[in-house]
């Protein structure tokens, strides 16, 4: 069967990956598989290079986990995608209980996207500058970036990214957004007004945390309407979870419905990469937050293949 980079090549995209995490990587069964480039062309540091892992406490940097994934998409010739910037989530205490002023959060921002996505200049093919800035309904999340400095803490860690790696294509990267709705309109209208104001953002991450069976239809439109504002789009924690067991039947089902989610991403041609969320249910984050479901990735947790895998090089193909 062909290797999934393979596959995504062929079909005119720039990479297939796959995410991972420091801990997995003393599985030498697990990194074979990961470090194929034909199979993963692309891979993303799961937790490393978040806020509580890289800036601990103000102005100390900490860059060995984040490196040591670095250094291995090097070593196979894979592409990084940074992950992440600004998110509210495994943000440390002293940013979120600080209590800092806008001129004092700014800078913060301003240096912690400026340091990490300079500690990584050159070797990022991009960076999710900011993570999840929206709630289900389109509001924005009411955060300590938000609720210091309104939405212009999108734009000041933008900025500092783009100074601190030009080359480097800067995302906004939010789950809930792979069909038309609130949500995606939300996220149209704030590429729009960034655009509008000059401020650097070249593509828009559609993370797809999805359940079998229910891929939305609008998924290929809700894609064109994103590249349409003149960013690139890519699928970038895709999964696609079930309530267990895993019988043959949920496990045909998700096979389609890879096969619907890699198609509708080859048939936009912005969109210009598809990465999963890991590859092996062994270490998927599925189980310890959804009690009662997982399964959601190509590999089984004894990291043999699910049907899944041929919905994947049946949607490049199609
Ligand atoms: O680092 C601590 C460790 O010190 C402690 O002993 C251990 C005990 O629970 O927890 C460790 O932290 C865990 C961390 O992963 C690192 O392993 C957290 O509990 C755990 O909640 C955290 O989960 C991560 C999750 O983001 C947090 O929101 C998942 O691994 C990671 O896959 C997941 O990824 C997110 C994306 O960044 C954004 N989109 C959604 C996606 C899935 O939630």
């Amino acid at each position: 069967t062909t290797p999934l980079n393979t596959a995504a090549k062929a079909a005119g995209k720039k990479y297939f990956g796959s995410a991972t995490d420091n801990p997995e990587l003393s599985d030498s069964a697990y990194v074979k598989i990961l470090s194929d480039s034909t199979m993963f062309g692309q891979i993303t540091p799961g937790n490393s290079m978040k806020w509580d892992a890289t800036e601990p406490s103000r102005g100390t940097f900490t860059f060995t986990q984040g490196d040591q994934i670095a250094n291995l998409a090097k070593a196979n010739g894979q592409l990084l995608r940074g992950h992440n910037c600004v998110w509210h989530n495994q943000l440390p205490s002293w940013v979120t209980s600080g209590n800092f002023n806008a001129a004092t959060l700014s800078s913060i921002i301003t240096t912690h996207c400026g340091t990490v996505v300079g500690h990584y200049k050159g070797q990022m093919y991009s960076w999710d500058v900011v993570n999840e800035p929206f709630n289900d309904d389109g509001t924005f999340r009411q955060d300590v970036f938000y609720n210091t400095l309104g939405q212009d803490y999108i734009s000041i860690a933008l900025n500092a990214a783009r100074a601190a790696d030009p080359n480097a294509k800067l995302y906004i990267n939010d789950y809930n957004i792979e069909g038309t709705g609130a949500k995606s309109t939300a996220m149209v209208n704030l590429v729009k007004s960034l655009k509008a104001a000059n401020v650097p953002i070249d593509g828009i991450g559609v993370q797809a945390h999805l359940i079998v069976g229910q891929v939305p239809s609008t998924l290929e439109a809700n894609l064109r309407q994103f590249t349409a504002l003149g960013v690139e789009v890519a699928i970038t924690e895709l999964d696609i979870r079930m309530t267990l067991p895993a019988t043959d039947a949920l496990l045909a089902q998700q096979k389609k419905d890879y096969q619907t989610v890699i198609a509708a991403c080859r048939a936009v041609s912005g969109c210009i990469g598809v990465t999963i969320w890991d590859y092996t249910d062994k270490y998927s984050w599925v189980p310890s937050t959804f009690s009662g479901q997982g399964a959601a990735l190509p590999w089984d947790a004894n990291l043999n293949k699910k049907p899944a895998y041929d919905g994947i090089v049946a949607g490049f193909a199609s």
